[in-house]
């Protein structure tokens, strides 16, 4: 897509759609994957299990974020029935307006599993970046994670517009936060960072970034979207690195709740539209009066409402099994990208593995090749992701069989073969540093 003529701006001419000429030129690369790929803005017609029919063609879906598989569980299904017919299909208060039992009885057994003083739930992480980091950030300073979640950058950008000031500490380096804030002469100082990162796959040194975001009386803001529901407490006897009970980043790691504001969601591992901020009651009570969400936004439908009800159920009961079988499925993929010798930076076994090309301008050719062997995943091109590190993520669900993850094996094989991966070694250096 070509600019508009600078002569014919000046002449007065016609001014066509600015509004959509400026995007259309600055997302040049990805307006025209998009109209183009098969795997780009894709309409799935059907599923079957993880499988996927896009048009005439089946593919194995390795594009979900639905870590345990609950999408798909019989009995989280067998659940939502005696709900709709309890509640409607959507209540349709704004939660101030009117809030069901049932967040009550989320929040009560989210509480709970993550060990926290007290949990807020709101219908998705977007709604709470945008309304509480401006809230918790007030006149004061972000210290901004360099390779947070757009979501969050968003949330920062509201609060800048409300008069925060923002500043970036390199990704993963908790020193380069340690040196900002120990410059820093504002008192109001909130942290605003990753849990698990959905693109690396790793996790951040949570007791570092915590121990100088308490000694230097910051308030550290988390979103753990990937983690919740995928890795939670450890212990003795433990035999899968993943942990126990999926209840989140800070119990990982062992950590308390100390001026740590947890964000999460149970969109991804528990396939529901909702999300939650765990912290102190007295928080809790200031956000159902300030944080806009739950004021004026429409609420989750009853059946994500009956999903995590009964995803709580099935995690207790089931969760630990899930979550073997869905580090079973990663490491298989790991595993074979080492003796294949093709770059990852996932060193966590968490199930987001992204796979750079060894050639950016190639992805497009390397993502047809994917299609045509029946495997999906998510294209990473530019600029969404730095040139350095176009290629593809695949994330791995609880529910693929052995026989997809297989195939998925196989294009592996054949994409470095053909010398389409980027050798082991060269990881971008924005992923490590
Ligand atoms: C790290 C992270 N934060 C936030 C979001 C957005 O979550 P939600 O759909 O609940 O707004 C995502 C979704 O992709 C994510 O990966």
């Amino acid at each position: 897509m070509s600019a508009r003529p600078e002569t014919e701006a000046r002449a007065g001419a016609p001014l066509g759609k600015p509004w959509i000429d400026h995007w259309l030129d600055s997302l040049q690369d990805l307006t025209q994957l998009k109209s183009q790929h098969p795997m780009m803005d894709a309409v799935i017609d059907e599923i079957d299990g993880r499988m996927i029919r896009v048009g005439d063609r089946w593919l194995a879906d390795f594009a979900s974020c639905n870590y345990l598989g609950f999408d798909l569980d019989p009995e989280i299904q067998g659940a939502v029935p005696a709900y709709l017919e309890a509640w409607g299909t959507h209540p349709s208060w704004s939660r101030l307006l009117g809030s069901p039992i049932l967040y009550e009885q989320i929040e009560e057994r989210l509480t709970d599993l993550l060990g926290c003083e007290d949990t807020l739930a709101l219908p998705t992480i977007t709604h709470i970046h945008m309304s509480v980091i401006p809230l918790l950030a007030a006149s004061g300073t972000i210290f901004l994670d360099a390779r947070a979640h757009k979501t969050i950058y968003d949330g920062c950008q509201v609060a800048r517009a409300r008069g925060a000031a923002v500043r970036r500490f390199r990704f993963e380096d908790p020193d380069h936060l340690d040196e900002l804030l120990s410059a820093e002469r504002d008192r109001t100082r909130l942290v605003c960072m990753d849990g698990v990162n959905s693109m690396t796959g790793n996790a951040p040194d949570l007791p570092a970034f915590a121990e100088v975001a308490r000694r230097h009386g910051a308030l550290l803001y988390i979103d753990d979207a990937h983690g919740f529901g995928v890795i939670g407490e450890r212990g003795p006897g433990d035999d899968c690195p993943y942990g126990r009970r999926g209840n989140s980043i800070v119990r990982h790691f062992d950590e308390g709740y100390e001026n740590v504001v947890l964000v999460g969601g149970f969109s991804k591992a528990w396939s529901s539209l909702l999300a939650f901020v765990a912290c102190p009651t007295e928080l809790k009570d200031l956000l159902k009066v300030a944080a806009p969400p739950y004021l004026y936004s429409g609420p989750s439908p009853v059946a994500s409402l009956a999903t995590v009800l009964a995803g709580f159920d099935v995690n207790e009961r089931r969760g630990d099994e899930l979550r073997k079988e869905l580090h079973r499925h990663t490491k298989r993929v790991l595993d074979a990208a080492r003796s294949l010798g093709i770059a990852t930076p996932n060193r966590s076994e968490l199930p987001i593995v992204e796979f750079p090309v060894r050639d950016h301008t190639r992805i497009d050719s390397v993502g047809r090749l994917l299609f045509e062997r029946g495997v999906y995943v998510t294209l990473a091109a530019y600029p969404l992701v730095p040139k350095a590190e176009v290629g593809f993520r695949v994330q791995l669900t609880a529910s693929n069989t052995d026989e997809e993850v297989a195939t998925l094996i196989a294009v592996l094989e054949e994409l470095a073969e053909r010398g389409e991966m980027q050798p082991a070694g060269v990881i971008p250096p924005s992923v490590t540093a």
